[in-house]
């Protein structure tokens, strides 16, 4: 990890965690911690737990946990030495490893020089003799020239290095082109250019700038759309199209497409707040940065099976951001592009207008898995519909939908009222059974649910989980733990940690979560936090570490002598069976 440890301790205790969770959660202070809505899973009651003393967070319904830079890191999605950099920001530090860093800062800001150059390069070549049937091709398309002066679209022209050549004279290293996938190295060590005789879509991030392209075909050629590579400036599944002004949008809803031209042609048409995905599928980085902008979505996918399934995947990805979600189908034309195209922009506003929340469209979905001719397939299909409708929590809403469904399945509104009062209350009885559970379960004995792990000797982990716990509590107690090695850790994982926290002590740190983030892993951090998080009384650590101790190396001494052990115990078994016997 190129950032100094001195640097990431000193930050995380600049950082307090109350303050940093507070920009995101309303906490309520009790008892000396403070509690609220998990922002990483959908609750209604709080179960997310901040503990000023000990710098730490943890969810007892999802458990995440962890100090103040993974909470950065899961909040904002970002990896480590981002969420470092974010909350140096905040802390006024400038993180070091930036000026040492220089060359890959320069690096970075030199690949995005050329691609600006590059865009610059292409869209003017759009305007030129060479780029002639480029433009024409937009023209056919109906792009106005405003619009694609807005998108900056261009032309890369039908040769094996004109950008390559214009690109290197204007001082522009082979490597760097290479770097960003404008150009292409052959098997001799000669380069040439990616995209040949396409047209240009560039790829501009919320900053401005641009960190990609999309070039196609100007007929049917293979493939239609070729792309930049992902690249030390461009990372497909962080970024969509037009994202930098659908931003700006008044809308109130973002509209997400799946391709370069819906997303344009909806601009074109008034539609200023779509975006689309980068030619791959939607991913819970991009429902993220949709949920930045917007609180609801209106998906406008394509009408054939392939965006059918897009969309039923992409549903729930947004959902869990807390994003509304409506679907809009597109019906007489296959894309958004087409319709509007076909039918007009009015059109489109009365799909847009129409579009239905995700019940309906759910509901149609059912539907057509059932044939309603047949009355079997009928009661079929509304005792599946009323299972979906029993997930709605208003109940005018399930008045609604169960009116609807009647009409569409045949059978009576009543019935189906009915079933769905069945399947809640079957839902809510089996809420409560869980919730009992958790009551009764007293906290230090909670499992946080992504803890995978089983302890192979509960017993040894025991006692290792409470040195870890000591030790990160007060680190005094050190001398406790002289000798003891993390070899004699019967969990791996515990053994990891331990280990970590020794080099900490070594190096004279003191021992902060936080500042253990970047050499342990996710996983690790939340199972610490998790740890630190239960109530603790430290008035006898000593005798209690030194007990802990005692069961770590007493395990440990046995699985030594296992084989031996393992010996001793078959012949016992065999005698006793023997005595049972005669
Ligand atoms: P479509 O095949 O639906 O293309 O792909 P489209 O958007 O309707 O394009 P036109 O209207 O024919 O020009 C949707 C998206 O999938 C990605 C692109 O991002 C495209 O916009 N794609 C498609 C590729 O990356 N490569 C391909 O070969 C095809
Ligand atoms: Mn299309």
């Amino acid at each position: 990890m190129a950032i100094p440890a001195g640097f990431r301790d000193e930050l995380v205790a600049r950082c307090d965690i109350v303050d940093v969770v507070s920009d995101y959660v309303t906490l309520t202070p009790k008892g000396g911690s403070y509690w609220g809505l998990c922002p990483f899973h959908g609750e209604k009651t709080p179960s997310f737990h901040v503990l000023p003393d000990r710098q730490l967070y943890h969810c007892f319904g999802c458990g995440k946990g962890g100090g103040v830079i993974s909470f950065i890191m899961d909040v904002e999605n970002l990896p480590f030495p981002d969420a470092v950099r974010l909350l140096a920001k905040r802390a006024g530090m400038e993180v070091p490893e930036e000026n040492l860093d220089e060359g890959s800062r320069r690096k970075r800001g030199r690949l995005l020089e050329l691609n600006k150059e590059a865009a610059r390069f292409f869209h003017s070549q759009l305007h030129s003799p060479q780029g002639a049937e480029g433009l024409a091709y937009l023209q056919k398309r109906g792009l106005t020239r405003g619009v694609m002066t807005r998108f900056g679209l261009g032309f890369a022209p039908d040769s094996w290095d004109s950008l390559l050549l214009a690109m290197t004279q204007k001082g522009f290293s082979k490597g760097d082109l290479l770097a960003v996938g404008l150009v292409v190295s052959n098997k001799k060590g000669g380069f040439y250019d990616r995209f040949r005789n396409r047209v240009m879509f560039p790829i501009i991030d919320l900053r401005g700038d641009v960190i990609g392209f999309g070039g196609r075909v100007l007929g049917d050629g293979t493939p239609k759309y070729l792309n930049s590579p992902d690249s030390p400036v461009f990372n497909k599944s962080r970024n969509l199209f037009a994202l930098n002004l659908a931003k700006n949008t008044k809308q109130g809803h973002l509209i997400l497409t799946e391709g370069y031209m819906d997303t344009i042609s909806l601009h074109q048409a008034g539609f200023d707040c779509a975006v689309a995905s980068l030619g791959t599928s939607l991913t819970g980085d991009h429902a993220k940065l949709l949920s930045r902008f917007a609180k609801e979505v209106i998906l406008c996918y394509d009408g054939d099976t392939a965006g059918i399934r897009a969309a039923d995947r992409a549903i729930p990805m947004l959902e869990r951001t807390g994003l509304k979600v409506r679907v809009l189908r597109v019906t007489g034309a296959k894309d958004p592009d087409e319709y509007i195209k076909t039918y007009g922009r009015e059109a489109f506003a009365r799909l847009l207008d129409q579009s239905q929340n995700y019940v309906d469209y759910n509901l149609r979905q059912l539907q057509e898995q059932y044939n309603l001719e047949e009355p079997m397939q009928r009661t079929e299909f509304a005792r599946a519909g009323a299972e979906l409708l029993s997930q709605l929590d208003s109940p005018v809403e399930r008045e609604v939908y169960a009116g609807q469904l009647a009409q569409t399945s045949g059978v009576g509104k009543q019935a189906i009222l009915q079933e769905i009062k069945r399947c809640r209350g079957q839902r809510l009885w089996q809420a409560k059974r869980k919730q009992a559970r958790r009551t009764l379960t007293p906290v230090n004995q909670v499992q946080p649910k992504n803890r995978q792990l089983r302890y192979e000797n509960p017993r040894s982990a025991r006692a290792e989980e409470g040195v870890l716990r000591l030790l990160m509590l007060d680190s005094s107690l050190e001398k406790g733990v002289a000798g003891l090695t993390p070899e004699q850790f019967s969990s791996p994982v515990l053994g990891k940690i331990y280990g970590a926290l020794l080099a900490h002590l070594a190096q004279g740190r003191t021992l902060q979560l936080g500042a253990l983030e970047g050499e342990l892993e996710g996983a690790e951090i939340a199972l610490l936090a998790d740890l630190l998080g239960r109530p603790a009384s430290l008035e006898n650590g000593a005798a209690a570490l030194a007990d802990c101790r005692a069961v770590i190396e007493d395990e440990a001494r046995k699985r030594d002598s296992d084989e031996n052990d393992d010996a001793v115990l078959m012949a016992a078994r065999d005698n006793y069976r023997k005595k049972k016997t005669i």
